[in-house]
């Protein structure tokens, strides 16, 4: 958009640029900087235009952008171009991702070069590789906590194994995904030290404050999210004389988004990954960004302001490079981390659906589809070009945030239901699911769950029972759940070892870092040698690899799996299945019907009911998954306990 402050602005800011800056060749960059100033101007002048400094602060931002062009790639361009041109491409079904400790996958950043064959075995080309970024021993939070944003943890690797492993990537067509911690740094961080060290300029890079009436008023609104470990939202530092905001772990600063420098910063710091071959940047807890006395501090209307800035400056310089939002909040929060009152995305292209990943564990608990199929009726629609993250387990724990209303709509009461669900997880009612409880707070009566997607499923019980019957049942859930997120609309993202059935591993209770948080109870090192009897047909490893590996390629082939919100949630009249039928967004006609028993016991599905869909009762049916035909009695079919179908006429 052409308005005539925003572009004399512009235009003086770009006489005032480092002669360094403006000698370079700078056309792409200045035509999409024309195309972005307005809106990076307004945004930015939203955020800081109160203060004194805004012009410098505005010529900053406008030079750190400059910068992050002059080091981007030839090769990284040309990629930005093409996805520019084909700018729906990470719609198609022909994605499928997995999330990993670099060491806990491989030896470090060098070794996971040879877990190329692996990713393409199963058919892998999107790899999260977990936080990997400089961070104190102990007081990590998992990666989550850094002490230098552009330096690699020495016990992974360093830069240079990083832009083999992003080459490498990119010659096998696999994206790379790495985590920006933009909420927080480690107590550790440089800008922390100085602030420590009673630096006013640094201080200001984070919420401090010299007693506690600012945040005893925050406490008042604020939740705490490790109440057990580190209750409150606020720290004292006593080098500094000061409380400051630590929402996670109390070696977790948060930065002050309210401070201009802290934007351009981290901007400049995602800029600086975007040139070493990262392609989606999974943006970590961006629910929290913006703080404000009397709210909750999650959500914040500013929050999304700052990513909006964020995606728009990235844009002009690195185009090519997606945003992943990690916002693990409300369902009728997530869809604004896509951007409101947009037709394609402003904020972030991708976001994590925990609220399917919350109603399918529901499903599992519950073995009804009641409370799944009123949580996607409730989902709110997605905007065009942009899509989810569907997954069934990461490396955090399982929060059960639906919505009370839709809990409430099925006929559960709320805090009841989600008692139930802890209880029956953690093994409360019989001992085959092996999660553990994470969190419980007291107060609200909260708790989240951990655990291992096989242990939480049964797997671990029975097997250690020899049960066959249990095992069988296990691997049919194992794949039931797959199976949705594979089909439902979106990239489905695989966990660590959940291809190969990993089980809870407990070697973190005799790690005193590890003793207090139980999620390392789900973050298990894969052991490949045991990982090989995936090639032994009968185990239990090779029956679920083999099935996941036949999933993702079957994926890939179906068209209608795309993203291009081509999905429609079928009424089955049966409260065990969830069914949902997928369009081919090139071709209506072609569809795929989806249906999933979440009961152990065979359930009936009446085609008939589906008629105003368009499902004829009489055509013959093809299982795409199996390729087999489903046995048809009159209009209905009969699905095992456990048993899901991708159907399509014959
Ligand atoms: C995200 C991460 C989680 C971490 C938290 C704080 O939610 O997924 O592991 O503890 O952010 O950084």
């Amino acid at each position: 958009m052409y308005e005539q402050i925003s572009h004399s602005l512009l235009n003086s800011i770009l006489d005032d640029l480092r002669p360094e800056i403006r000698r370079q060749d700078l056309r792409h960059f200045y035509t999409r900087l024309g195309a972005n100033f307005y809106a990076i101007h307004s945004l930015f002048r939203s955020l800081y235009g109160e203060r004194q400094d805004f012009r410098a602060q505005m010529v900053q931002l406008v030079e750190r952008m400059a910068e992050g062009y002059i080091f981007r790639s030839e090769e990284s361009e040309r990629l930005d171009m093409n996805r520019e041109k084909d700018h729906n491409w990470f719609l198609s079904q022909k994605w499928v991702g997995m999330a990993l400790y670099t060491n806990g996958f491989a030896d470090n950043l060098a070794d996971l070069a040879n877990k190329i064959g692996y990713f393409q075995e199963l058919g892998i080309n999107i790899v999260h590789i977990m936080p990997i970024l400089s961070c104190p021993v102990g007081k990590s939070d998992g990666g989550y906590a850094i002490s230098n944003f552009r330096e690699i943890d020495s016990r992974v690797g360093n830069l240079h194994d990083f832009q083999k492993i992003s080459e490498q990537f990119r010659k096998h067509d696999i994206l790379l995904v790495l985590d920006i911690v933009l909420n927080h740094t480690s107590d550790e961080h440089e800008w922390a030290l100085k602030a420590k060290a009673g630096d006013l300029h640094f201080q200001d890079y984070y919420l401090t404050f010299e007693d506690r009436s600012v945040p005893d008023a925050f406490e008042q609104g604020m939740p705490e999210v490790f109440p057990e470990t580190d209750p409150g939202n606020f720290t004292w530092n006593g080098e500094m004389g000061r409380w400051v905001m630590t929402v996670f772990h109390d070696y977790q600063w948060d930065l002050n988004y309210a401070n201009p420098e802290v934007f351009i910063e981290m901007l400049a710091i995602v800029l600086f990954w975007a040139n070493q071959g990262v392609d989606v940047m999974r943006l970590d807890a961006v629910a929290f960004l913006w703080k404000k006395i009397g709210s909750t501090c999650q959500n914040e209307r500013k929050a999304h302001l700052i990513l909006q800035l964020l995606k728009d400056c990235c844009q002009v310089t690195a185009p090519g490079i997606l945003f992943i939002a990690e916002a693990i909040v409300a369902p009728s929060e997530i869809t604004k981390y896509f951007g409101e009152d947009a037709i394609i995305a402003k904020e972030c292209e991708i976001a994590y659906n925990s609220t399917l990943m919350a109603l399918l564990w529901d499903g599992i608990a519950t073995k009804n589809t009641k409370l799944l199929n009123e949580g996607i009726k409730s989902l709110p629609s997605k905007l065009d070009r942009a899509t989810w993250l569907t997954y069934v387990r990461c490396h955090d724990d399982i929060g059960f945030g639906f919505d009370d209303r839709d809990i409430g709509a099925v006929g559960y009461d709320p805090h009841s239901h989600r008692m139930f669900l802890v209880d029956y997880f953690s093994g409360k009612y019989d001992n085959a699911p092996r999660g553990l409880v994470f969190m419980r707070n007291d107060q609200t009566g909260d708790a989240r769950i951990c655990g291992s997607l096989a242990s939480l499923v049964g797997l671990e019980s029975a097997l250690e029972a020899g049960d066959q019957g249990s095992i069988n049942r296990a691997i049919g859930k194992i794949l039931l759940l797959n199976a949705v997120i594979m089909s439902f609309g979106g990239i489905p993202l695989l966990y660590n070892g959940d291809a190969l059935g990993i089980l809870n591993d407990y070697s973190y209770i005799s790690d005193p870092s590890k003793v207090n948080d139980n999620r390392w109870v789900h973050r298990a090192k894969i052991d490949w040698q045991k990982a090989e009897l995936r090639h032994q047909p009968g185990s239990v490893e090779c029956r679920i690899f083999s099935a996941m590996k036949r999933m993702i390629s079957i994926r890939k082939e179906i068209a209608a799996f795309a993203d291009f919100n081509n999905r429609e949630l079928l009424h089955a009249d049966n409260e065990h299945l969830l069914c949902f039928l997928r369009l081919n967004p090139l071709r209506n006609t072609e569809k795929v019907f989806v249906v999933a028993n979440f009961d152990d016991q065979t359930q009936i599905l009446e085609l008939e009911k589906f008629n105003r869909y368009g499902i004829n009762p009489r055509a013959n049916y093809i299982d795409l998954y199996s390729g087999a035909k489903p046995s048809q009695h009159d209009g209905c079919i009969a699905l095992k306990g456990g048993q899901f179908y991708w159907l399509t006429e014959h």
